[in-house]
């Protein structure tokens, strides 16, 4: 089989809280190849946000290790903390495609100027960014500003210039969430379909279980502070 695109290893993660300790998770494992997706399930608060964070370098583990696209990420070891930043905000950069519930769009950017900036950022042909935005269906839109269209319209946005990378993983973080039914589902079916087409990697942290089936493998932090491996 080839190498893995996300590798994680006996993660675990907790906060301070006062005096002591919380632990959200411990025990984490989880590998995905190119193709694959996994579905991060689990009620609020149960680190779904968390584990994203730490599969992209946003936060570090207490202990554990995480090998992504081949780059191995080891808080034990001695290798410098800025060393280990740098490595991690390249892969954010360029092949690791990143999106939340609320699109995070540049308000003073049109919709395609957004796109063309994280294309630019991934180091990735601008020509094809137009085109991202007609496959989903808001070609039409482009010269538009964020507040100048709807929640799922912002979405399809997110999407675009999630794809616009031509990323090998994509990080999801309950990116309908904030969308009536319809509308999410519609979202979904974008993100879905175009994950099958290109073959990215994805990890979709969401607490609707219809969702969750659309992934290959689900991983629930449902009984927070719980351990898990994916299946
Ligand atoms: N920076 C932080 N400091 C302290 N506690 C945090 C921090 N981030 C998350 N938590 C706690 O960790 C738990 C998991 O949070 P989160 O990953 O956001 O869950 P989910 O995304 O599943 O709703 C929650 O109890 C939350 O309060
Ligand atoms: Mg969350």
């Amino acid at each position: 089989m080839s190498q893995p695109v996300l590798d994680a290893r006996d993660l675990g993660k907790s906060f301070a809280s006062g005096a002591e300790r919380i632990a959200v998770f411990s025990g984490v494992s989880v590998s995905l190849a190119a193709g694959q997706s996994l579905a991060l399930m689990g009620r609020s608060g149960s680190g779904k946000s968390t584990l994203l964070n730490l599969f992209c370098g946003l936060e570090r583990p207490d202990n554990g290790v995480i090998t992504l696209l081949g780059e191995r990420f080891d808080c034990r070891a001695v290798e410098g903390f800025r060393e280990q930043e740098k490595r991690w905000a390249r892969l954010r950069r360029r092949q690791v495609g990143v999106m939340f519930q609320e699109a995070n769009l540049m308000p003073a950017l049109s919709l395609l100027d957004n796109v063309r900036l994280r294309a630019r950022l991934a180091e990735q042909p601008l020509e094809q960014c137009q085109a991202w935005l007609d496959r989903l269906g808001i070609g039409e839109l482009a010269r538009r500003y964020p507040d100048q269209v709807s929640g799922g319209q912002r979405q399809r946005a997110a999407l675009a210039m999630v794809f616009a990378m031509n990323p090998d993983l994509i990080l999801a973080d309950e990116p309908t969430g904030s969308l009536d039914r319809r509308t999410a589902e519609e979202v979904s079916a974008e993100l879905f379909r175009l994950q099958a087409q290109t073959g990215v990697a994805l990890v979709l942290a969401t607490h609707d279980p219809e969702l969750a089936e659309r992934c290959r493998m689900t991983l629930d932090l449902a009984h927070g502070a719980g351990s898990g491996r994916a299946s």
